[in-house]
């Protein structure tokens, strides 16, 4: 494949963008969680190339992006939970697993064949303008080589995946930082992955406490295999400082000299410098060297970065 394109975020990089999908191609594309890796989630070929180029094994379903509320109806069943939590935080980082309806037209690779489907209406207005252009659901993960640090900048896609995909529209820093939250609505309501919206706000909207996904209880996801968005330097967390030789992630003011996901001690801007600060402390510390990581409250946006935080700190297989 030639060499991937670094696409503007004018309206010409968005119709090129668009052009490659039509034709089956992949384009990486921002959204406000992380950079996701587009194809044609009713074209078999063109998920089958998602799977390919991230290396991801193939048993893992995709998630679905929609532009609105309405095109997200028309591929699943919406009951009242479903409906007050897309009401709340789409467009959002937020998604939703629900009964697929029959006749969807997605491809089967897209659900991994389960009767249920991940939906998400990305808020990111570049993501939202590829949607409107595009005109169908874009199957998109992360765009990373599976089990890799998710990218929150076209640089990090370009890292991982250049002459991999096509393309990858530059939009800049993703604001949020962290892959979305899904949720569970197929049955009782269960945290799949706590992500960009806090547990705490869904369970506020559905007025009472949600289930809980345990890992071994429920491996679906690639973001639920223990060891994940890993560096390549070995990763201690909740430490009080750097031993000697460990390249530091502090938090807060006061924290020990070094790299600091937020000098002001703002889990949402920690979340937002997360994926980029590993990959510079990475860099820093080499292969074989070793990150340690302040502690973090494990409250709100902060238990979805120390998710992110102990599946990169966990043994790798
Ligand atoms: O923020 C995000 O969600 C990013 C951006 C690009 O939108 N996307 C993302 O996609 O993180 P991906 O493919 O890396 O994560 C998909 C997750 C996986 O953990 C998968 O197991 C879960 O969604 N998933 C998808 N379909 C499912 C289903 N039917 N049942 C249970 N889990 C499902
Ligand atoms: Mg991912």
């Amino acid at each position: 494949m030639p060499d991937t394109l670094l696409l503007p975020s004018a309206p010409e990089g968005l119709r090129h963008a668009a052009a490659i999908l039509r034709a089956g191609g992949l384009v990486g594309f921002p959204t406000e969680t992380v950079y996701g890796l587009g194809g044609d989630a009713r074209s078999d070929l063109a998920v089958a190339r998602i799977f390919e180029a991230k290396g991801r094994p193939r048993f893992n379903p995709l998630i679905a992006h929609l532009p609105d509320v309405a095109a997200a109806r028309m591929l699943a069943g919406f009951d009242d939970r479903a409906e007050a939590l897309a009401a709340a935080f789409w467009p959002g980082p937020l998604t939703l697993v629900l009964p697929l309806r029959a006749g969807a037209g997605l491809s089967p690779l897209v659900t991994a064949g389960l009767p249920t489907v991940a939906l998400r209406v990305p808020a990111h207005p570049l993501a939202q303008a590829l949607l409107r252009e595009f005109g169908g659901p874009l199957a998109a993960p992360s765009a990373n080589p599976s089990g890799r640090i998710s990218p929150t900048r076209a640089a990090h896609v370009l890292d991982g995946l250049s002459g991999r995909i096509a393309a990858v529209i530059d939009g800049g820093a993703c604001a949020v930082g962290l892959e979305s939250t899904i949720i569970g609505l197929d049955g009782p309501s269960t945290l799949l992955r706590p992500g960009g919206i806090a547990v705490e706000r869904i369970e506020a909207v559905l007025g009472g406490p949600i289930g809980m996904a345990g890992d071994a209880v429920r491996p679906t996801a690639p973001g639920q295999l223990a060891s994940h968005y890993a560096p390549a330097a070995r990763l201690r967390m909740a430490a009080d400082g750097p031993r000697p030789g460990e390249v530091w992630i502090g938090f807060g003011p006061g924290s020990p000299k070094g790299l600091n996901l937020s000098p002001e001690g703002d889990p949402v801007a920690a979340a937002a410098a997360l994926f980029h600060t590993l990959r510079q402390a990475d860099l820093l510390a080499g292969p074989d060297g070793a990150i340690a990581v302040a502690t973090i409250p494990e409250t709100g946006i902060g238990r979805a970065i120390n998710d992110r935080l102990r599946r990169a700190a966990a043994p790798r297989p």
